[in-house]
């Protein structure tokens, strides 16, 4: 049964399609011409300009979504730019929307860490710790900013406690009860998100890292509470994040829950792949196949990853 193409394909279990691909991308405020980002090779800190031409050639593909990250000039205490209706994405997402109309999904990243001059995911106590509930606060108001600009679906990724009911209140209470919210629920302290600090210019203070709110590699039990508590607070869908090191967590979360589950292939994961293929340790096409696919046959009903562009651009 395994002999011929035409034999694996009538007898693969898995497939990956164009359908099941989110492209994340950033957008950055002040810039005249698109900027590179060395650690993630093929990828870019857009203009609003080349961001329309990404999303336009990315729509042609067949790519049903995108994520958008935000770099603001001006970073503050309280990452005020996120919800600024003049801010980078809220400026971005209604470019979009009027390109894209409805043929594309519009997500937005919700959370402050791109835009506090202390890279934390949150405004700090006097202690220099993350205050969950004021935190909440300026989530609200970002849900509100993102909606109000056109996003579809916004996306949560601060490992705040309460996060999406919060959201969801501010979302219903503004008229924008159709906007839907897909949690980063099982998000861990990973080192694989190097490359995209860099791609967001973040620098964490207070010892580089978010361990205090971001969950611990060791723990699986864990996730699975903290996704069954966003869905209790009204997630439409959840996320397990990074992929590749976590697919017993994907599996997991994808038989306890009836709500799609995404998996985000993370920024260090496509830069590992891209590192090894340029210099031709591994095959960078059939690897970014195979990664994608143990994904989708591990759970994922949707994948978030740099790949998607030139997957998609592959796949039929
Ligand atoms: C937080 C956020 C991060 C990523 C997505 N959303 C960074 C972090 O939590 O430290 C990482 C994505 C990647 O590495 O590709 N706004």
């Amino acid at each position: 049964m395994r002999r011929t193409p035409a034999l694996r394909r009538l007898v693969a279990e898995t497939n990956l399609t164009t359908n099941d691909l989110i492209a994340p991308l950033f957008v950055r405020e002040g810039i005249t011409e698109p900027q590179p980002i060395v650690s993630l090779p093929g990828v870019m800190q857009h203009t609003q300009d080349s961001l329309r031409d990404e999303v336009d050639k990315l729509a042609n593909l067949g790519v049903p979504a995108v994520l958008l990250f935000g770099i603001p000039l001006a970073k503050d205490a309280e990452g005020s730019e996120s919800w600024n209706p003049s801010g980078v994405v809220q400026v971005a997402l209604e470019n979009l929307r009027s390109d894209v109309g409805g043929e594309m999904v519009l997500m937005a990243d919700l959370c402050v860490d791109e835009y506090t001059s202390h890279g934390h995911c949150g405004v700090l106590d006097a202690a220099g710790d993350v205050d969950n509930d004021r935190t909440l606060e300026l989530y609200a108001k970002a849900a509100i900013a993102q909606a109000n600009a056109g996003a579809d679906i916004v996306a949560p990724s601060g490992m705040m406690d309460g996060q999406v009911a919060r959201i969801r209140r501010a979302l219903d209470s503004t008229d924008h009860s159709q906007i839907a919210i897909l949690a980063y629920a099982a998000k861990y302290a990973s080192a694989f998100y190097g490359p995209f600090r860099d791609a967001v210019d973040v620098t964490i203070e207070g010892g580089g890292h978010r361990k205090s709110y971001q969950q611990d590699p060791a723990n699986s039990r864990e996730a699975l509470a903290e996704v069954r508590a966003d869905i209790a607070e009204g997630a439409d869908a959840v996320m397990v994040k990074p992929a590749g090191p976590y697919l017993d967590i994907l599996t997991k979360v994808r038989d306890i829950v009836d709500v799609p589950v995404a998996a985000y292939h993370v920024s260090g994961e496509y830069a590992m792949l891209k590192a090894a293929a340029e210099k031709g340790w591994i095959d960078g096409d059939a690897a970014a196949m195979e990664v994608l696919t143990g994904i989708k046959r591990a759970g994922a009903d949707m994948i978030l990853t740099y790949l998607a562009g030139e997957v998609a651009a592959k796949l039929d």
